[in-house]
């Protein structure tokens, strides 16, 4: 990262470059650009979404490195060296990604505004379950007891950064545990239940 010259003695803009979906974009930024900013504004992914702008609401989800993160509080300079994937990079050609796949089965939106941000986070809990992260309501969280069954409390917890205004969070529930391959086909243990995810 390259700061560039600026008037007064300390430089506020660097060009940089950013890997995202597997791609490099080279751009000038004000070190103030958030990750979110950058991807919408400057490299035209929409599909990452800005709902609080303050690391409240999830819609801004994606991955930094395969680890879910909030865009809207990193700063687009801090990712530079490290992979970025949003939504946009989920489907495989034509094929789209199991999470993606199961939220069209299942219903797991009504807007779809926080719908990227989900599926984004959904990823990463598949994929920290399955490599044995506790939870907060997991029950025996001794390395030697394994990963706890993906529960619809542990789907729940896990999603919880992620808000969903229009409330589909049953259907989400659920296609998360598709996804996971713990309930394909139907509801996880207790996703009738009315309470919310998050
Ligand atoms: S827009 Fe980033 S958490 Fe809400
Ligand atoms: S589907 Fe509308 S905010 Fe979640």
């Amino acid at each position: 990262m390259a700061p560039s010259p600026s008037p007064s003695s300390t430089p506020t803009r660097s060009t940089l470059t950013l890997r995202v979906n597997g791609e490099e974009h080279t751009l000038s930024v004000d070190h103030r650009t958030t990750l979110l900013d950058a991807l919408r504004e400057r490299l035209d992914l929409t599909g990452t979404k800005k709902g609080c702008d303050q690391g409240q609401c999830g819609a801004c989800t994606v991955l930094l490195d395969g680890r879910r993160a909030v865009s809207c509080l990193q700063l687009a300079v801090a990712a530079e060296g490290r992979e970025v994937t949003t939504i946009e990079g989920m489907a495989e050609d034509d094929r789209l990604h199991p999470v993606q796949q199961a939220f069209l089965d299942l219903d797991g939106y009504q807007c779809g505004y926080c719908t990227p941000g989900q599926i984004c986070s959904a990823v990463a809990v598949i994929e920290e379950h399955a490599a044995g992260w506790p939870s907060a309501v997991t029950e025996d969280v001794r390395p030697e007891a394994g990963p706890p069954p993906l529960t619809a409390e542990e789907i729940r917890e896990r999603m919880s950064g992620n808000l969903c205004r229009c409330g589909a969070y049953v259907s989400i529930v659920q296609a998360v545990a598709r996804a996971a391959g713990t309930g394909a086909g139907r509801p996880a243990e207790g996703a009738e239940s009315t309470e919310a995810a998050a």
